[in-house]
């Protein structure tokens, strides 16, 4: 089979990586790529949220099925484009995509369904944004409606941050995605992500994992787009996954079919767990970065079977083959994300570093310069490593880490603290 792979992240280097060690891939092309992925596979220069320009490539590359990466494709169609012209593709068209694009309708559809989530209400002007606010009170979520980079979440912790927030969305400080403002209760508990293909009927759970969105050691600073994930999440017990799957997962899918728009591809489930019980933070369309880092290292080459036969509606079929394992990823970030930071230094000791299945280094923002690896993003390395146990699976990553040489990035000591 003749893959082809929309994407450019660390995401899409473990995906590609997991798919190359299935002998039923012949030829895999991962567009656009980066200079980690273009060690393994061949990477193409496309516009990937140009659906007729995907659609023109996978025809002349004689694509047999293509795996979308991110949310911007799969929000602008392309899959649908690519399904119109008859490949066959892993990801959900834009109607099913707005599950991640807009939280006003997967708020809609929690409530069809009946699935757990935060209270909130829905704003198309500041007036009655605002006077939500006074009358629920601190701390509050305040989240713009649309695809804002992950970055259109603001939890308040007094009533003025909180006015301040829908002041700053309706104002454009998120662009169009703040032009509709959604107001969540603040919801505590544990956070876990839950992974699960879907083929527009059956539910098959792939995973979980436990991301750190902040950029400081404990949980603290800025939120960033993930500096390292674990998989398993220990917080997801049976009964937690029963209970996702009963009450969040399959409502949903069940209300998306309803309304005619039946969800294919992986549905990324991002919970809150308070005593045992779990509640729905958002809905992604995509897997997470670098959540997919932990998962593909777990799942290897079946993923790719998984993958084929979500698309192919054959889910009811398959089965995973777990092991008793455990992986965990750590972000090797540029110096000064998530806010500004700078490119191009070099980045050394790559060339050692142990490639196999159970460690690899994942690249997310990398180039090459005169036969070296340079920083070309926010996130750029994720050091990767599976283990019998957890404690074991962050001493091989960090002992990745500390063998990379580049002086202008940095990380968090601190990966996987919750579980240990
Ligand atoms: P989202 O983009 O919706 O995932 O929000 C980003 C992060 O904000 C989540 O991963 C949570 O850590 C936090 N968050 C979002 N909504 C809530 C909520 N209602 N209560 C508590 N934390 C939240
Ligand atoms: N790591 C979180 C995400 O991919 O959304």
């Amino acid at each position: 089979m003749n893959i082809l792979i929309l994407g450019s992240g660390g995401r899409e280097h473990a995906l590609a990586w997991a798919v190359l060690q299935n002998p039923k891939c012949d030829r895999l092309i991962v567009a656009p790529g980066n200079a980690g992925i273009a060690e393994i596979a061949d990477c193409a220069t496309l516009n990937i949220e140009d659906g007729s320009a995907v659609v023109t490539f996978a025809e002349e590359n004689a694509i047999d099925f293509v795996i979308i990466g991110p949310e911007a494709p799969l929000a602008a169609g392309v899959a649908d484009r690519l399904r119109a012209a008859g490949l066959l593709v892993f990801g959900p068209g834009a109607a099913a995509a707005q599950l991640e694009a807009s939280k006003a309708f997967t708020k809609e559809i929690c409530d069809a369904a009946g699935a757990p989530t935060a209270a909130y209400g829905h704003f198309t002007d500041p007036a009655s944004a605002r006077a939500y606010v006074e009358a629920q009170g601190a701390p509050i979520v305040i989240k713009a409606d649309g695809l804002a980079a992950g970055k259109g979440v603001i939890i308040a912790q007094t009533v003025e941050e909180a006015l301040a927030a829908v002041d700053e969305m309706f104002d454009g400080a998120f662009g169009n995605a703040g032009a509709e403002v959604v107001i969540e209760e603040f919801m505590e508990g544990e956070e876990a992500s839950f992974f699960v293909l879907c083929d527009g009927e059956n539910v098959l759970p792939i995973g979980t994992a436990q991301d750190h969105k902040r950029v400081g050691e404990g949980d603290t600073g800025p939120n960033t787009g993930g500096m390292g994930a674990y998989s398993p999440a220990p917080v997801m017990t049976d009964a937690v996954t029963q209970a996702t799957l009963d009450r969040i997962v399959r409502p949903t899918m069940a209300e998306m079919s309803r309304r005619g728009m039946p969800y294919q591809g992986v549905l990324f489930v991002g919970l809150m767990i308070k005593d045992g019980a779990p509640r729905l933070v958002e809905y992604n369309v995509r897997f997470g970065d670098p959540e997919c880092q932990v998962l593909m290292m777990r799942l290897g080459a079946q993923a790719l079977d998984l993958m084929h036969a979500a698309a192919e509606g054959r889910l009811a079929d398959m089965q995973v083959n777990w092991a008793e394992d455990h992986a965990l990823t750590v972000v090797l970030a540029a110096a000064g994300y998530p806010g500004a930071y700078s490119k191009g230094s070099v980045i050394g000791g790559l060339s050692d570093m142990p490639a196999d299945s159970s460690r690899m280094v994942f690249h997310a923002g990398t180039g090459r310069k005169d036969g070296q690896f340079t920083a070309q993003g926010g996130r750029v390395l994720a050091l990767t490593a599976r283990a019998g146990s957890l404690r074991e699976a962050q001493d091989a990553a960090y002992r990745m880490v500390d063998a990379v040489n580049w002086p202008e990035g940095f990380c968090r000591r601190d990966i996987g603290w919750r579980a240990l």
